[in-house]
């Protein structure tokens, strides 16, 4: 038989194959260079790894599942610009593991919302989102309040950072648990929020 088209359509196993290897030439070609180029890899000025209360405070984050209604990825349009200021790059995200991106957008994202509110507002809000908001259909967190960090717990979080080549020493892994004494889930959570994104000045 001619090797033809027709041939390979109507041969599954060999058409599979083919498809097989040209989806992972073609992806491979878009996917490999983003592991290699600095704007992909390279932290943005003044990004620095997560210090252990705003790591405490970001894993509340992903446990409390406010990614179900937040996205924290603004995109390069118009509408998203406009409103939630400069749109988000890679370089923003180098010290997430995973990053908390999502497409999800119950309520607003909140990739640049660092510094728009002042802590006062964030524990008001965090308590029940009506007092300040009162449309607003957030659910409210009061326990996070009244719940106290436990500081032994960020010495594992962060020994597993640094395996995967954050640069923490150890001296600053020794000193963690100190820096959380006293501290509330409360505190910790609104401290990753009000960092978020401001590295690069939001528009708002
Ligand atoms: C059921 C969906 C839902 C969940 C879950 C949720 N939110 Fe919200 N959030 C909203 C909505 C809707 C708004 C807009 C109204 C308001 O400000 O309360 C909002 C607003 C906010 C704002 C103000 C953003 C701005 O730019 O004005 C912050 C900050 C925030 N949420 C943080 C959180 C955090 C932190 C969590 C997890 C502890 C969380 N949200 C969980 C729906 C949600």
């Amino acid at each position: 038989m001619k090797f033809s088209h027709e041939w390979i359509e109507k041969n599954p196993w060999l058409m599979i194959v083919l498809v097989v290897l040209v989806v992972s030439v073609g992806g491979l070609v878009e996917i490999v260079p983003l592991f290699f180029q600095k704007s992909t890899t390279e932290a943005v000025a003044g990004l620095t790894p997560y210090s252990p209360l705003r790591l405490a405070g970001r894993d509340i984050y992903v446990r409390e599942g406010c990614y179900n209604c937040h996205s924290q990825m603004i995109r390069p349009f118009r509408a998203e610009t406009e409103r939630y200021g400069h749109y988000s790059v890679a370089g923003e995200f180098v010290y997430d593991r995973p990053f908390q991106w999502g497409s999800k957008r119950t309520g607003p994202d909140l990739a640049r919302v660092g510094g728009r509110y002042s802590d006062e507002w964030h524990r008001t809000h965090l308590n029940n989102p009506r007092d300040v908001v009162p449309e607003s259909n957030m659910p409210g967190y009061p326990w996070l309040e009244k719940t106290k960090l436990d500081p032994e717990a960020i010495v594992p979080r962060l020994r597993a950072l640094q395996r995967l080549g954050d640069p923490y020493t150890d001296k600053d892994i020794a000193e963690a648990p100190q820096t959380l004494v006293g501290k509330t889930e409360q505190d910790a959570l609104i401290a990753y929020l009000q960092g978020l994104g401001i590295q690069i000045k939001a528009k708002r």
